[in-house]
């Protein structure tokens, strides 16, 4: 059983409070979302954090992996959701490619989702090997959710999205990674499609809070997918979502209308029309007539 922290839902949650969500064993609900509307309906709704994922790629751009999603693709939609935004804390995600070649080019993408997307931390995919990253970034202000395990943005290396660090040396590297994650100043780690007894023990030897998203319970929080979550993602659900409402079907079934109406002259009606005076409509007319005479005919004004 959880201890509830008092944290008052007008107050916006930071980075810290993610520290004495788990000292006190409040589980950390994160959600993502890409736009201003979809950003301000999680934050109504109580979530602790809003990731602007590069699963944008999928979810709203329509390709098949985030390998092709850009830095403007994520400062664009980062904006949208911090508009929308007022309490959640937003996590920005580092697009594949962002901060892969350089520390100086991951510290200039990281600073512009901060200072023009108005994001309060970011997420970068990776273990020990991007730990001097995650410090460099750490040591400029910014704060880093660290993100191991099924990491999409290797997808081409790992021959797919399968479930990872399933045999003992590769949970070990796992836990090898979070330290130095840890060590180099993240302050949570997104742990992603891992065996849960693996996340559990992850998660009690780190300080810093686990975000799990098919990783069990024993996380310190869970993050999903938009998307995923209400049924607007296709028939595809992967097996670590759950389906708390069809809001596709509720979407279709609303547009069918929609149109219905359109088609047999129902919509709109008179609660949605405006209406003149019949003088000013007669005034319409005869200006509108004597314009029909001047370009009708041999072109000459009548
Ligand atoms: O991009 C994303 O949405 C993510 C989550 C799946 C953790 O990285």
């Amino acid at each position: 059983m959880s201890a509830m922290v008092p944290i008052e839902p007008a107050r916006a949650v930071t980075t810290t409070a993610f520290r004495a969500m788990k000292a006190a064993q409040r589980p950390i609900a994160m959600i993502t979302a890409y736009d201003t509307p979809s950003a301000r309906l999680v934050d109504e709704a109580g979530v602790d954090a809003i990731l602007v994922g590069d699963s944008l790629g999928m979810t709203v751009l329509g390709f098949d992996s985030t390998l092709p999603v850009t830095l403007d693709d994520m400062l664009r939609h980062t904006a949208a959701v911090t508009r929308g935004a007022k309490r959640a804390l937003v996590v920005a995600d580092m697009p594949f490619m962002s901060f892969q070649v350089s520390e100086e080019d991951a510290l200039r993408a990281a600073g512009r989702l901060v200072a023009e997307g108005g994001a309060s931390a970011v997420k970068l995919e990776g273990g020990a090997h991007v730990a001097t990253t995650v410090k460099r970034l750490v040591q400029a202000g910014i704060p880093v959710m660290g993100h191991v395990g099924l990491t999409p943005q290797s997808v081409n290396q790992l021959g797919g999205y399968k479930v990872q660090a399933r045999d003992a040396e590769a949970a070990a590297t796992l836990v090898d990674d979070c330290l130095a994650l840890q060590d180099a100043g993240a302050f949570a780690i997104v742990l992603e499609c891992i065996p849960a007894e693996l996340a559990s023990l992850v998660s009690r030897e780190l300080a810093v809070p686990t975000i799990g998203i098919g990783a069990g319970e024993g996380c310190d929080g869970q993050v999903q997918v938009f998307h995923d979550l209400l049924g607007l993602g296709g028939d595809f659900l992967p097996r670590h979502a759950k389906r708390y409402a069809d809001v596709g079907t509720l979407v279709r079934e609303a547009v069918t209308a929609y149109a219905d109406d359109v088609r047999d002259r129902a919509f709109p009606g008179e609660e949605q029309s405006a209406h003149m005076d019949a003088a000013t409509l007669e005034a319409v007319r005869a200006a509108r007539g004597r314009h029909l005479r001047r370009v009708s005919g041999s072109g000459t004004e009548a």
